[in-house]
């Protein structure tokens, strides 16, 4: 049974490598979300700013969006996000990938404050080692 189980564990990682299921990162620039996260019980977002930055321009987010650049000044949280607004925006599984994916959002460790990051991966992501890779 023991076997089995990790032969069938072995082959759903073969298969979520060739989709290229998404996957948390983290890196310079992370923005760094716990106004609400860890107090309701789950940990803090990183959110990937060069990631989108490469995809999309500023105006995308900071003007149609209407969101302020400062890290945690956007009253950001689950209501406004299933409303549509701020990441809800685009995580609605039309854009990109939708909400049932927690932790690709809720990927941070444990007492990380909503700040924009300036350091490496390894100190911010559940994941440790992702990066060796
Ligand atoms: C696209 C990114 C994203 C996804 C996916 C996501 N969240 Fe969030 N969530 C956020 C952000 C951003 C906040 C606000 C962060 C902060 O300041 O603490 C938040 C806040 C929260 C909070 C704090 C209370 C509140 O209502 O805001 C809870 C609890 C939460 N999320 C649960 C979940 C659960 C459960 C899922 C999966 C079903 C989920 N989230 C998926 C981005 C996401
Ligand atoms: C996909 C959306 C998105 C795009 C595109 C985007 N940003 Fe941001 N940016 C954010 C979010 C979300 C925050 C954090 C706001 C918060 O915590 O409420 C932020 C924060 C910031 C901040 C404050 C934090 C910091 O790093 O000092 C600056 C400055 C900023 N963005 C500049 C830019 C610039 C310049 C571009 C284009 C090159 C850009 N952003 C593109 C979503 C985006
Ligand atoms: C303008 C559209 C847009 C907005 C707004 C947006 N995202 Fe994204 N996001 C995307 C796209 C597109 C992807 C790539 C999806 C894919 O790979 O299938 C992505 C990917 C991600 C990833 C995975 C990055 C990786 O390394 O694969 C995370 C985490 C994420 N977004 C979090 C957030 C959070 C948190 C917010 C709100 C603060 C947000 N996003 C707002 C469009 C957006």
């Amino acid at each position: 049974m023991a076997m089995m189980k990790h032969t069938t564990l072995a082959m759903a990682a073969v298969l979520g490598a060739l989709m290229g299921s998404p996957q948390a990162r983290a890196e310079y620039g992370d923005v760094v979300m716990n106004n609400h996260s860890e107090q309701n019980g789950i940990n803090p977002v990183v959110f990937p700013h060069w990631f989108h930055r490469a995809r999309y321009g500023c105006k995308v987010c900071h003007s149609d969006l209407g969101m302020e650049l400062e890290a945690g000044a956007n009253g950001i949280n689950m209501m406004t996000i299933m409303d549509g607004q701020h990441c809800g925006a685009c995580h609605n599984g039309e854009i990109a990938w939708q909400l049932e994916h927690c932790d690709l959002c809720h990927s941070g460790k444990s007492g990380l404050e909503t700040q924009v990051h300036g350091s490496t991966s390894a100190q911010l992501n559940t994941t440790q080692g992702e990066e060796a890779r």
